[in-house]
């Protein structure tokens, strides 16, 4: 709905803290109603080659370089007069405006971070203009499916030293029926994987995302402690709980072309790699495996795909980072059949949700997801649910701005009542090819 009231009036951009405590953007938009909408930008660290440019200062006087007050000036003095007196509500054109301000193909002209921040910012202004949530805005309907999430257990890979090699061991609660009762479980789970781990004199320190980053003796043991702790909750593996993984491949790539696992003194080969993921499956009730292999191994994706893909979810991150040219690739090779959806991977809202269309409408799953470097900002958990996604990444049960989307959701489906839907594991099923 377009009014004159949801003009864009005034834009603010300021240099915030990110979960790291390193530094990242925050816009604010103040529409000329008075209604305001606020962004913070997420920051990877595990971060794909193909991914759109986060902008940083490079002044090593400043957080080590890791400054972000170019891509703040950015928007104070290129996009705020460009966008000034534009319609909020025409989230379209204001992302066009910032592609074109931009005038790169990677955001770095500049920065997705600059952008990302202004886009969501503006959609969160509009909804706030109209009064409703920004998944009602984004898609007014009567009822909602709400996220069923993997949550994060067990840190390793760049999110954890002396941890794991694979990076992420996540539970997923298929079998609760509602979202609070899924939530429940897993941090039940996470206090009980924090008993056990004392009981083994191991560290119960947490890595990036909130979950444990113990010093175990193979990347399997992980997934024994798992399963050990699901058990002890009194719940069965698979049927109440499966296990999600991302071992985000990339970062155990080599140049020569092979995956290394250094705690286990191993160099694999991409079809040893999808060897590997299949004695996996056939040992734990594996629902999906995210970045199973690294971002250019085409053909070893094609292998996984053929191997497992008919049931099991195999979610490209760094293959596809939330781009469409890079998710129709795949689409037509075979690689995948789901995508991770990171929004600062490609930076605006606009792409973002073309990406979720496209996927959608070629039967490829869709996983909303935080990154590593996380604030208290919660605009994933609108858009998982605007879109129908069924599914959602966000970390442990525990630290803030993980909870910060674990708790927005309790919120929605509070507020919802019986039109909140939560599906389990349903989401995660395979398409069917024609
Ligand atoms: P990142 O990790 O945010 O550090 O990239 C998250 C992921 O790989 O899914
Ligand atoms: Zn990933």
């Amino acid at each position: 709905m377009s009014s004159r009231k949801s003009l864009v009036d005034r834009v603010w951009a300021r240099e915030v803290l990110d979960s790291r405590g390193n530094p990242t953007v925050e816009v604010e938009i103040g529409l000329l109603d008075g209604a305001r909408g606020r962004a913070i930008v997420p920051s990877g660290a595990s971060t794909g080659a193909h991914e759109a440019v986060e902008l940083r200062d490079g002044d090593i006087s400043r957080y080590g370089g890791k400054g972000v007050l170019g891509a703040v000036a950015n928007i104070q003095n290129k996009i705020t007069p460009a966008i000034q007196g534009c319609d909020a509500s025409n989230q379209v054109e204001i992302d066009r405006i910032l592609l074109e301000l931009d005038g790169t193909t990677n955001k770095s002209g500049l920065g997705a971070n600059a952008l990302l921040g202004v886009s969501l910012a503006t959609a969160w202004a509009a909804a706030n203009s109209e009064n409703i949530p920004l998944y009602r805005y984004l898609n007014d309907q009567s009822t909602y499916v709400l996220p069923t999430p993997m949550c994060n257990l067990l840190n390793g890979g760049a999110h954890a030293t002396n941890s794991t090699d694979f990076q992420e061991f996540m539970l997923v609660p298929v079998g609760a029926s509602s979202f609070h009762q899924g939530i429940q479980w897993i941090a039940e789970i996470y206090q009980i994987i924090k008993h056990i781990l004392s009981e083994r004199n191991l560290a119960t320190t947490v890595g990036d995302e909130g979950g444990f980053a113990p010093t175990l003796e193979s990347n399997q043991a992980a997934m024994d402690l798992l399963i050990e702790a699901i058990l002890r909750a009194g719940k069965k593996p698979e049927r109440d709980i499966s296990i999600a993984l991302d071992p985000a491949a990339t970062e155990i790539f080599s140049p020569e072309e092979t995956y290394k696992l250094s705690r286990e003194n191993k160099v694999l080969t991409g079809a040893e790699m999808v060897d590997l993921w299949a004695e996996w499956k056939s040992l734990y009730p594996i629902i999906s495996i995210e970045d199973g292999l690294a971002e250019d191994d085409w053909s070893s994706w094609v292998l996984l795909t053929e191997r497992l893909g008919a049931d099991t979810q195999l979610v490209g991150d760094d293959l596809f980072v939330t781009n469409q040219e890079r998710l129709m690739r795949g689409i037509n090779l075979g690689a995948g059949n789901a995508i991770l959806i990171k929004p600062n991977q490609i930076g605006t809202l606009t792409e973002t949700l073309g990406a979720i269309k496209t996927a959608q409408q070629n039967g490829f799953n869709t996983v909303l997801s935080h990154r590593s470097g996380e604030t208290e900002d919660h605009t994933i958990v609108h858009l998982a649910i605007a879109t129908s996604s069924g599914q959602i990444k966000t970390g442990a049960p525990a630290r803030g701005e993980r909870t910060a989307k674990y708790n927005e959701i309790l919120r929605i489906e509070d507020t919802l009542g019986k039109n909140a839907v939560y599906l389990g594991g349903e989401p995660f099923q395979i398409k069917k090819k024609d």
